[in-house]
């Protein structure tokens, strides 16, 4: 499917690029959200990258990316984060990645994430499955709640921080373990992988989760928000589905915010 290589490919080279010209130390560039939110040049050199690759094939469709926002309004529309875990990147954590997404009448249809430090590149097209080096992924099934090693993240807002520290004061106790990794959609491409068990955050953008969540959807979990709505646009969920029903239901009542 020619968007699902198109959108390896622009991965491929966007993580190539950054490889090539992460300095030791990467500066901030600047703020966003928050002072915590930071931007760096080379996230903003990589979307500009990528924007040139789809508009020089795809002249006609729509771009959303975290650095530029919204471009275009064709019914295909390509969602990009040129840097997913800026804050690992500025570290030298290798767990970054390049995050694209094709959405066609507002459903991800393709996705590629490049793990670029890790060298690892995540692929899925809707029904075709999920893929990392030629070996097909599948989510761990089976796994119930008191075992399940789950992933989660916080946003960059002091108040959404406090409430998610709460929340995972109340999820610590009542799982195996829980891992930050600093990257939503390289967490997603773990669900798919089996590296852990499960996922949530809130508060996530399209960028963030739109490729890690198809891959993660293609290895068999369900993503989707609290209250179950797909796309999952405030607390997006993802886990085998019988875990997913388990951490709805001990998320449900926690959150403060929970959608209607
Ligand atoms: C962030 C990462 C992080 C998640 C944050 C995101 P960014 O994206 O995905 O894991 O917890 O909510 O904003 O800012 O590094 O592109």
């Amino acid at each position: 499917m020619i968007f699902g290589r198109l959108a390896e490919e622009i991965a491929r080279e966007a993580g190539e690029m950054l490889l090539a010209k992460r300095p030791d130390r990467p500066q901030v560039l600047a703020t966003k959200s928050s002072p915590t939110d930071v931007v760096t040049a080379l996230d903003r050199a990589c979307e500009e990258l990528i924007r040139s690759r789809i508009r020089a094939v795809r002249p006609d469709d729509a771009i959303l990316g975290e650095e530029g926002g919204q471009a275009g309004d064709g019914r295909v529309r390509w969602v990009v984060d040129p840097i997913d875990g800026t804050v690992n990147f500025l570290y030298g954590i290798p767990d970054w990645a390049v995050s694209i997404a094709v959405e066609a009448d507002g459903e991800v249809i393709a996705g590629a994430v490049n793990v670029v430090p890790r060298g690892e590149v995540f692929t899925a097209v809707k029904g075709g499955g999920a893929w990392l080096a030629g070996e097909r992924l599948r989510c761990n099934a089976g796994v119930p709640l008191e075992q399940a090693l789950i992933a989660t993240g916080f946003g960059y807002d002091s108040g959404r921080r406090r409430v998610q520290a709460e929340v995972l004061g109340q999820v610590l106790p009542r799982v195996r373990d829980i891992r930050r990794g600093g990257s939503a959609a390289s967490d997603l491409c773990s669900v798919a992988a089996g590296r852990v068990d499960g996922y949530y955050e809130r508060g996530l953008n399209a960028w963030d989760h739109a490729a890690g969540g198809l891959v993660a959807a293609e290895a068999g979990a369900r993503v989707g928000g609290l209250a179950g709505r797909p796309g999952g646009s405030e607390l997006l969920l993802c886990a085998a589905p019988e875990l997913f029903e388990e951490l709805h239901d001990l998320l449900l009542p926690l959150d403060p915010e929970r959608d209607a």
